[in-house]
């Protein structure tokens, strides 16, 4: 619902994926200074993931501004035996409030499966952390018309029990659309939004009518106002275009409301 899906504040999350040296901390600089230099209530939380090598210093750099700091992933552990594993409590102290789980680049690239990402997302609402869980399905799926059944399945597996709108955010990602420049229609996300908030409320109740399901996949500036009016659509998580401050700020003004 329109009306519904507007009485949740939006969130704008930029996800760096594997790019980003020291001096692309700049590009988070000119987001948090304009963030400063806008209206007191910029309408959307804004929010950048970058590498787990700068999150530390932007998330010093972003301290006490409006500029949010999340990571890309995290270990379901604590700590322990788990070479080049970092835990979602290492984020939090690094500074993090909020880390993605479940990217359909783990998900394929590193064969994380369902039951992998639900314990990462258990671990981050172990350390304080909001997770973003993503779900999609791939090209193959979608012309199978199998798009809408593998995303229920997704959730149903990748949520843990007891997840709440202040500590979980959905991202629906259509694989296909990811770093392509092809976006679904605005029907067909639609489609995917609307049974993601179905299932969500049957499950966690109010909670899941209040979480945030953000969509990704080639979200840019010229298309970011459109997918923002599609319903149950209450953000965007952003890949190449957030990698840029001008282009994101582009996205971040399409989606204050
Ligand atoms: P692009 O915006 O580059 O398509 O990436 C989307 C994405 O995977 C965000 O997590």
């Amino acid at each position: 619902m329109a009306e519904a899906a507007r009485s949740i504040r939006p969130l704008v999350a930029g996800n760096w994926k594997m790019n980003g040296l020291k001096a692309q901390l700049a590009e988070a600089m000119a987001v948090r200074d304009a963030l400063a230099a806008g209206p007191a209530d910029p309408g959307t939380d804004v929010m950048i993931c970058p590498p787990v090598t700068l999150l530390a210093a932007m998330a010093e750099l972003a301290a006490g501004s409006k500029l949010q700091v999340g990571a890309e992933d995290c270990h379901w552990e604590m700590s322990g035996a788990f070479t080049g594993d970092i835990s979602a409590e290492m984020l939090k102290d690094a500074g993090a409030r909020a880390v993605i789980v479940g990217h359909s680049e783990r998900r394929g690239g590193h064969g994380e499966r369902d039951c992998i990402v639900q314990r990462k997302a258990k671990a981050a609402h172990r350390a304080g952390l909001t997770a973003i869980v993503c779900v999609g399905e791939t090209l193959g799926e979608r012309r199978a018309g199998l798009a809408l059944e593998v995303v229920g399945r997704q959730l149903a597996g990748s949520l843990p029990d007891g997840a709440r709108a202040a500590d979980t955010i959905v991202a629906y990602e259509p694989v296909w659309a990811i770093g392509t420049g092809v976006t679904p229609t605005s029907g067909e996300v639609g489609e995917v939004h609307g049974a993601i908030r179905r299932a969500l409320s049957q499950r966690f109740g109010a909670e899941g009518e209040a979480m945030r399901i953000l969509y990704g996949g080639s979200v840019k500036p010229a298309n970011a106002a459109e997918i923002f009016a599609i319903n149950d659509v209450d953000g965007a998580l952003v890949g190449g275009a957030s990698l840029k401050a001008t282009d994101f700020l582009a996205i971040v003004a399409a989606y204050a409301h």
